[in-house]
């Protein structure tokens, strides 16, 4: 069975669906054959991340009897392993907690990861599906207001039974820390309660590969941070190193 990886945040633009592309790259770059499952509904955007122009099925053309599941999931540019299952495009499309759950029941067997991204926030459809996974990656930045948000949204998944969590903090800079950072990540780590798994260095570099079909530049420190983690959740034990500018 694969291993369900949930990546969720409780405020918007924390870097989850970056995180969800990258990680999915790191993971089948490592030898994973590696789906993502798009379940923000209320804004699609992955398939510009990954640069597909022509994306005809979606969940809702499965759920809606137009193709099967295996039409639906399109295998991405950036890697043989790497698949794709995107959001309906029509944000009001609606869709039962039991639906989603059929969905990734139906794939399962055939990938050793399912990456799910979600929209911020709690949204009640995909909330159980989060509980229920095997590992959930609850994304902050440095902000004080994510770092609240974050907190809260772990909290709902342990009260929920998950004890699965671990921590990434995204768009980390020297400036957005102030001078001791080491400190200051630990503040962070202790204001959410949930065991760090990575830290991920502001970087330009994702931003410029979101929409080319390209991945992020081997070398780049995002794409480090992002290998690192993957290979964290292989249970390969990798040394935190911090490298912000
Ligand atoms: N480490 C990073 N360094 C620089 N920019 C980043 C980083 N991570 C993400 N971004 C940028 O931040 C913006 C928001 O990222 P993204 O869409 O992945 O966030 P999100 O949490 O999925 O947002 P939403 O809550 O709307 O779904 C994008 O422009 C993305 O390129
Ligand atoms: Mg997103």
């Amino acid at each position: 069975m694969p291993k369900v990886i949930a990546v969720t945040s409780g405020k918007g633009g924390t870097g989850k669906s970056s995180i969800c592309s990258g990680l999915g790259y790191a993971l089948a770059k490592q030898g994973n054959r590696t789906l993502i499952i798009e379940l923000d509904f209320g804004l699609r955007c992955m398939d510009i991340i990954f640069g597909m122009k022509d994306v005809e099925y979606d969940i809702s053309s499965v759920l809606d009897g137009k193709c099967d599941i295996h039409t639906a999931i399109r295998q991405t540019s950036l890697a043989s392993n790497l698949y794709l299952l995107c959001a309906p495009k029509d944000p009001f499309y609606t869709v039962t907690a039991e639906q989603i759950t059929q969905i990734c029941q139906d794939v399962k067997k055939y990938y050793d990861y399912i990456i799910i991204d979600t929209g911020a926030g709690i949204n009640s459809h995909v909330f159980d599906i989060v509980a229920q996974s095997n590992l959930i990656l609850v994304v902050t930045t440095p902000d004080p207001i994510c770092v609240r948000d974050a907190r809260m949204m772990s909290d709902a998944f342990y009260a929920r039974g998950n004890q699965s969590q671990r921590l990434i903090i995204n768009k980390v800079t020297k400036n957005a820390l102030g001078y001791s950072l080491v400190r200051d990540l630990d503040e962070i780590i202790d204001a959410i309660g949930v065991q760090l798994i990575g830290v991920i260095p502001e970087d330009y570099q994702i931003v410029a590969s979101t929409g080319t079909g390209q991945p992020i530049p081997s070398g780049s420190p995002s794409l480090v941070a992002l290998e690192a983690i993957s290979k964290r959740i292989q249970d390969e034990y990798i040394p935190l190193t911090i490298k912000v500018g």
